[in-house]
């Protein structure tokens, strides 16, 4: 086989219309080469979605490398951090098409994403891989939650490159149309304190709210249980909250959301949403959920899993299901998901390496 090249891949600000472009290429060996896509197609990354996120951006850096066997993209390395002084961490990922494993082509693109990162101060780097339930030997997560294969290809390269095993998140599907929705609307509605109101939006936030997500997404970053990762404060702001939502806008992606106000405030203390990709076929992404500390204890997270499922129905029926990404740990998260009809179907290890 002839010498493999690595090199930065240019994001482009469109795509071929034929498909023959190397960002196509790239988002195509990433649906090849993740365990899960390859049992559930409906969890493909779309390359128009995926363009959008791309585009660079005021407050985040992204990189992605690939390998090439002369015209062929063969590998891809994925770096992605947060602007700001409190970002010491990045999130880095590595694919290498099974035809091209075991040459050293993995190290390689893991060893230029840690260097990208180290020069840009960074302290620490985080990998997450997928993988689906196994009768083979486990791996188990250092928390005392969950585990991962012992033996599969991400598990047995991260040790090989030294890096630690902090904790396992499990992947859960929920077949859609949910059965009995009505119901469990107006039995989570009926309990719910009159301390508080709903409201449901699609797309761009409206402008009285923005500051109030900016908060819900700042807290997100360190609320979840996160085990050793130490994942830092990402802070965001109102001008964020807009730049994220024409990109998804611009993504063709229409994002669903359900919301929770303290009424005697005014100001929402809880949301959570829903990502919808423009193909039927495909699978609805649950994105962040979160209710404030000082609010939590009053089924509130029932209610708005509930209540924008019923909103989801509504404005963009027809796809096959919602996938949600929990802590293994996190068993009242887990719990309500548990009780709408959610059922793992993978298991997520996260691997940390110290820089310095
Ligand atoms: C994990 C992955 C990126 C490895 O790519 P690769 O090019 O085969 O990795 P390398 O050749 O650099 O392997 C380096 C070392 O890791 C270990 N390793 C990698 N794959 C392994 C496997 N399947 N079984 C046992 N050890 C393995 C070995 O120690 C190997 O060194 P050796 O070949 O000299 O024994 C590739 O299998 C892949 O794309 N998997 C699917 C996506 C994924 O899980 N990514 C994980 C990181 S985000």
């Amino acid at each position: 086989m002839s010498e493999i090249e690595i090199t930065t891949l240019e994001i482009p600000l469109t795509l071929s219309a034929d498909g023959s472009d190397d960002f196509t290429a790239a988002t195509a060996l990433r649906n090849e080469t993740d365990e899960i896509v390859q049992h559930y197609p409906e969890l493909a990354h779309d390359p128009l979605v995926s363009l959008a996120t791309w585009q660079p951006s005021a407050f985040e850096d992204r990189r992605m490398l690939v390998a090439r066997d002369q015209d062929r993209i063969v590998g891809r390395g994925d770096y992605s951090t947060n602007v700001g002084e409190d970002a010491d961490t990045a999130w880095i990922e590595t694919y290498v098409h099974p035809a091209y494993r075991r040459r050293g082509v993995g190290s390689r693109l893991l060893t230029e994403l840690e260097k990208i990162a180290a020069d840009a101060g960074k302290r620490k780097v985080h990998v997450y891989v997928s993988s689906v339930p196994t009768d083979g030997a486990l791996l188990d997560s250092p928390t005392g939650f969950g585990a991962v294969p012992r033996d599969g290809a991400g598990t047995q390269f991260l040790q090989s490159q030294q890096y630690s095993f902090e904790q396992v998140e499990r992947v859960s599907r929920l077949p859609l149309p949910v059965p009995g929705l009505h119901s469990l609307v107006d039995d989570a509605i009926t309990r719910c304190s009159r301390d508080y109101a709903v409201h449901e939006w699609v797309g761009l936030c409206p402008e009285q709210w923005r500051d109030d997500l900016a908060l819900l997404y700042t807290r997100m970053s360190t609320d979840e249980p996160s085990a050793g990762l130490e994942p830092p404060e990402d802070i965001w702001t109102a001008e964020r909250v807009v730049d994220h939502d024409e990109r998804e806008l611009a993504s063709g992606v229409t994002t669903v959301y359900a919301a929770i106000e303290h009424v005697a405030s005014g100001e929402l203390i809880a949301y959570t949403a829903l990502t919808v990709p423009e193909q039927p076929e495909l699978a609805v992404l649950q994105d962040n959920t979160i209710v404030l500390g000082e609010h939590r204890g009053h089924r509130l997270g029932n209610l708005l899993k509930v209540l924008n499922l019923a909103h989801l129905q509504r404005v963009a029926p027809g796809h096959p299901s919602v996938i949600t990404y929990n802590a293994e740990e996190n068993r009242h998260m887990l719990s309500v998901n548990e009780a709408v009809g959610f059922v793992p179907i993978g298991y997520e290890g996260a691997w940390k390496k110290e820089l310095r």
